[in-house]
């Protein structure tokens, strides 16, 4: 029936059906493994849990899922409100202070040590803060401002709960964002702030590997959250804070006042349109802390497991194209 060429080619033809077969066989085996294991959950009643960003968005959800639960949670809150709230959501204390001061951070260390009897299953880092602004008129004490809350106080935190966290064999839970794996531009002190925490994550993970301490990223892309709502308006916050400190600045040749009102309004609308039910975020948050097999990193949110990861995995300059022509606008004054 074949040649000796065709018997040779049907040969490899097989091989490479059998070969294919053999791999779809292995993944979805992998799949069903890694499904039934993510489904598998520690019972954290009765154990004790951080959680800090608690007034609102996503904060706020974990702290009634991870009640509702049974855990003990310590809901680290901004404000006397929001520790009402969180205490109203199943907190078991709800102290309220501001992350950028490292000695109220100390404190409050040291009483979750204190009541937690030197036992921590695990901290959630969800605070967070974000200033707006392209590079032109993003004042210096703006980086700073943004990385105390974003950066500094989940490094200061983390190490004064490291001996309670070590004891349990507990967990860090960091929420960063889509923007640090993408940075994206008018939003350089966050994108910042975020990769740093990436970065800190890394060494932490390998650090604490050796003593059974898990380290797990969220990334969720834009939430319907206080933080989504005021992030174009928070442009001018941005904007008149510059015009405070360098009135006569190059700046507002390039970015002028009647450009920022414009960009603002179309900006605010079209975010609202993409954002998403802040639930998943949450719920990543909860698998973090409870999954018997919690993932490294959880991308939450349709965006983040599409767009996000694909401009994270494509080459630099594809990435830059995509930005420019989405989401950089051109200073309205440099245009000819
Ligand atoms: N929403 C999104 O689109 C999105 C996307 C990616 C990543 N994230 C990240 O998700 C986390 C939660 O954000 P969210 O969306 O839930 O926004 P959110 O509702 O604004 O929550 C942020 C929380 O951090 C608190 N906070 C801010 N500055 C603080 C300070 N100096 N001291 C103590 N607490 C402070 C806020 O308190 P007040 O409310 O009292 O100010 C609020 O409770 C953040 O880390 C954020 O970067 C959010």
């Amino acid at each position: 029936m074949f040649t000796g060429n065709g018997e040779a080619l049907m040969s490899v033809v097989l091989v490479l059906g059998y070969t294919t077969l053999g791999i779809l066989a292995l993944c979805a085996v992998n799949l069903v493994y890694k499904t039934l294991q993510s489904r598998s959950r520690h019972d954290i009643s009765g154990q004790w849990v951080v959680v800090t960003g608690c007034d609102s968005g996503i904060g706020q959800g974990v702290v009634t899922a991870l009640s509702k639960r049974g855990a003990k949670v310590v809901a680290c809150c901004y404000t006397e409100n929001g520790a009402s709230a969180a205490r109203a959501a199943g907190a078991s204390w709800a102290p309220h202070f501001d992350l950028s001061d490292d000695a109220a951070v100390r404190d409050v260390a040291e009483k979750i040590q204190t009541q937690s009897h030197g036992a921590l299953w695990c901290v959630v880092h969800g605070a967070g803060t974000v200033l707006p602004g392209f590079v032109d008129y993003q004042p210096i004490n703006f980086y700073r401002e943004v990385m105390a809350v974003n950066f500094f106080a989940p490094v200061l935190l983390t190490q004064k709960l490291l001996s309670a966290l070590r004891r349990a064999k507990g967990r860090v839970v960091l929420v960063s964002s889509v923007d640090g794996i993408v940075s994206l531009p008018g939003n350089a002190p966050y994108d910042a702030s975020k990769f740093a925490i990436e970065a800190y994550a890394d060494a932490l993970r390998v650090e604490l590997s050796f003593c059974g301490v898990g380290v797990s990223v969220i990334n969720p892309a834009t939430m319907r959250t206080p933080m989504a709502d005021s992030f174009f308006p928070a442009h001018r916050k941005t904007w008149d804070a510059m015009a405070a400190a360098e009135p006569e600045g190059d700046w507002q040749t390039l970015w002028p006042e009647s450009w920022l009102n414009q960009y603002v309004e179309k900006n605010a609308q079209q975010l609202r349109s993409i954002a998403e039910d802040p639930a998943a975020a949450v719920n990543d948050i909860v698998h973090a802390v409870t999954a018997v097999h919690p993932k490294l990193r959880y991308l939450s949110g349709r965006l983040a497991k599409t767009l996000f990861y694909a401009l994270w995995l494509m080459p630099e300059s594809w990435s830059l194209r995509f930005k420019r022509l989405t989401v950089q606008p051109r200073p309205p004054r440099s245009r000819t």
